[in-house]
């Protein structure tokens, strides 16, 4: 079966760095809501594992779960892994996804980070009860909600753009509506010695914008308590 992450594994980090500090600033308001001693801390569609080598770096204490079910992307994080001998009794990464795993009855907070959107609003009612049911009292997860906040089309554009040597990397979006809260996202990742195109790979995503109202309902309906911080795309879920 073919990896629709494949293409974007390729220069993952390069192309995820603008967003990164910003990343890091959510990070930072869960850091003081994890709660280690309830269970391992879920990274769910680890990616790279950006935010799991930060998780184990941030949380001495920690034991993280992370899923990553695409084998690109999954290459990615466990040469992260492998790198630190030191977290190899801290990190499980499992290949399977959020349904297809087996998580633990209880889990010391849960981090969705550029995942949410491969949930319609079934399977994102389930992911929230699934956590619900597993954090602590006083315990959270970070979620973010993609751009737009309400689906509408993108015009192809470059996203992020590095050089790294005599070869830039380059990332370009579009996306079309495809009815109710979905965009289809078309992402093209190019190498270039100047404009002279060396590699161009392409792939398509159905993700799912659903408004941040929506997504505060569905948390509350499970007992979450949805916190945005600062206005922007990342938001709390906060077991009370
Ligand atoms: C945009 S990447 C985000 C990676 C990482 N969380 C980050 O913030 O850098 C989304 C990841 O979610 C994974 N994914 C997609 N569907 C998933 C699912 N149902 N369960 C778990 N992970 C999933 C993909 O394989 C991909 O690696």
């Amino acid at each position: 079966m073919s990896d629709p992450y494949a293409a974007t594994a390729g220069a993952y980090d390069l192309l995820n760095a603008p967003w990164r500090s910003a990343q890091i600033k959510a990070l930072e308001r869960l850091r003081p809501l994890l709660r280690p001693d309830a269970g391992a801390i879920l990274d769910v569609g680890a990616g790279s594992g950006l935010n799991t080598a930060w998780l184990l770096g941030a949380v001495p204490d920690a034991q993280v779960l992370a899923l990553e079910p695409s084998p690109a992307m999954r290459a990615l994080i466990l040469a992260r892994i492998a790198a630190h001998p030191d977290w190899y009794d801290r990190v499980t990464l499992r290949p399977e996804d959020f349904f297809g795993a087996t998580l633990p009855a209880s889990i010391g907070g849960a981090i969705l980070l550029g995942v949410l959107g491969h949930f319609d609003a079934g399977e994102r009612a389930a992911v929230f009860a699934e956590l619900a049911n597993r954090l602590p009292d006083g315990g959270a997860a970070l979620i973010d909600l993609q751009q737009p906040e309400r689906p509408e089309p993108v015009q192809a554009a470059t996203m992020a753009s590095t050089r790294v040597g005599e070869l830039e990397y380059r990332l370009i979006g579009e996306a079309i509506p495809m009815g109710d809260d979905r965009l289809r996202w078309r992402m093209t990742y190019l190498s270039l010695e100047g404009e002279r195109v060396l590699t161009e790979e392409t792939t398509e995503h159905v993700y799912h914008h659903p408004a941040p109202a929506t997504v505060t309902a569905e948390a509350a309906a499970v007992g979450l308590t949805a916190e945005r911080l600062d206005a922007t795309t990342y938001w709390l879920l906060h077991r009370r």
